[in-house]
């Protein structure tokens, strides 16, 4: 039995949280990510690059191709939005007739779906399924050839496309020979380094007529972008220094994501108004980082595919039964073969099974490391980067693995 809550404590706690909430945030939306601030320190550079590459709009020319790239919450999304409504506002004060689509493509990630939503930035609505990919390709020509304008298209995470849909980004690099009247640009953003390379040379050389890099912030930078939005995100006084201060590091050793840094400081506010305190020191930022980091593992780790957590909850059945700190690619493929019967999935290789640990010690799940064995060759000696107790408790949130671990257990 738990302990007795009466109406008395809830009411309590309610209390305490409308007291406190008003007195911590001013506007908490501007803290997430979605939220394009005015202005955005640091980003001065990129920002006039990208001005000046389609600034060619203004006079009814087609801008040239651009492709921006650099880590993950470096100001890449939040740049090309800022720059691309300026632009729209200056169009239409000189009468130059611009379109725009914003498209990300981890959700738009086919070449349907791309190509229905191009369409339907423009008016024209497509049936969500059922049409033939080149019709809808083909309404969106003629359409956008009618409007007689400069279309440009952002497509966010490019790289999504290249798994299902390269052909849409092979499509929409040569539409311009498919259109008389109107002229389409593409401006097409990236986190991952590896993408260019793995695009065909001719979208490659088509892409990248212009490139933007943007460079990951340094702790100093992260502070001014906190100290920005923590002005209008948080009530007067609230946040102390040291809270910004011990943000901007945290996140400047995480490659320097400005998102992570917004993140700390939003959560940091969250854990302030949960405790009843109106102050955000670095205190509470800690907490934050304990939260994120939780819940960063927990969210790769749930959506793992079936394999991976077998894979993942034979490492951590043997690493907690033997009471060590580390296993063998051997002792595991035994363990995993009976759990993959007990399971009745397929029983993948021990080559197979290899790739997958690597996939989690890319995720940082785990880590791995190669030791010579003498004369029976080498083998990788597999320990875990998370604590036993968070592994486990995420991996039985899925019912077919949380047998497993409460039949071992008995
Ligand atoms: N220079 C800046 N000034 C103010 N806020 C910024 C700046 N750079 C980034 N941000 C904020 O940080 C968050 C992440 O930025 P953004 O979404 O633009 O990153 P990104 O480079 O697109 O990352 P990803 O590759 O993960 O999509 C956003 O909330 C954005 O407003
Ligand atoms: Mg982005």
């Amino acid at each position: 039995m738990g302990e007795e809550i009466s109406d008395k404590t809830i009411d309590n706690i309610f209390d305490r949280y409308i007291n406190t909430s008003g007195l911590i945030f001013e506007n908490r939306e501007v803290l997430r990510h979605t939220y394009v601030p005015e202005r955005l320190p640091h980003r001065e550079k990129q920002y006039e690059s990208l001005a000046a590459i389609l600034a060619p709009t203004l006079v009814g020319e087609s801008p040239s191709n651009v492709f921006e790239y650099g880590q993950t919450g470096t100001g890449k999304t939040a740049v090309t939005k800022a720059v691309l409504n300026i632009l729209k506002n200056k169009c239409q004060e000189v009468n130059s007739n611009l379109k725009t689509c914003y498209l990300n493509c981890q959700i738009v990630d086919t070449t349907y779906r791309v190509f229905a939503n191009l369409n339907e930035s423009i008016g024209l609505q497509i049936p969500v399924t059922g049409l033939p990919t080149e019709v809808v390709y083909s309404r969106f020509v003629e359409a956008l050839d009618a409007l007689n304008c400069i279309f440009i298209v952002v497509l966010d995470e490019i790289d999504m496309l290249l798994r299902k849909s390269w052909d849409a980004l092979y499509n929409l690099t040569r539409i311009n020979s498919d259109l008389s009247k109107s002229k389409l640009s593409i401006i097409g953003i990236t986190n991952n380094v590896k993408f260019k390379e793995s695009l065909d040379p001719r979208v490659r050389s088509s892409l990248g007529e212009e490139e933007i890099v943007f460079s990951p912030y340094l702790a100093p930078q992260l502070k001014d972008i906190l100290e920005d939005r923590c002005d209008i995100g948080f009530k007067p006084e609230v946040v102390d220094p040291s809270a910004i201060h011990i943000a901007a590091a945290f996140a400047a050793q995480e490659h320097g994501d400005a998102r992570r840094a917004l993140d700390l400081i939003r959560v940091a506010g969250e854990v302030a108004e949960r405790n009843g305190i109106t102050i955000v020191t670095d205190e509470q930022v800690r907490q934050a980082r304990q939260i994120i980091e939780r819940n960063t593992v927990a969210e790769v780790i749930t959506t793992l595919p079936i394999q991976t957590k077998v894979v993942l909850t034979s490492i951590f059945e043997q690493i907690s039964n033997h009471k060590s700190h580390n296993t063998t690619t051997g002792e595991l493929y035994e363990l995993y073969s009976d759990i993959s019967k007990e399971l009745m999935i397929d029983q993948l290789t021990q080559r197979r099974i290899s790739d997958l640990i690597n996939e989690l010690e890319m995720l940082g799940i785990i880590n791995c490391r190669v030791v010579s064995k003498g004369r029976y060759g080498r083998t990788k000696e597999i320990s875990l980067s998370v604590p036993l107790r968070e592994i486990k408790e995420v991996l039985s949130n899925d019912y077919r693995i949380s047998e497993i671990i409460d039949r071992k257990r008995k």
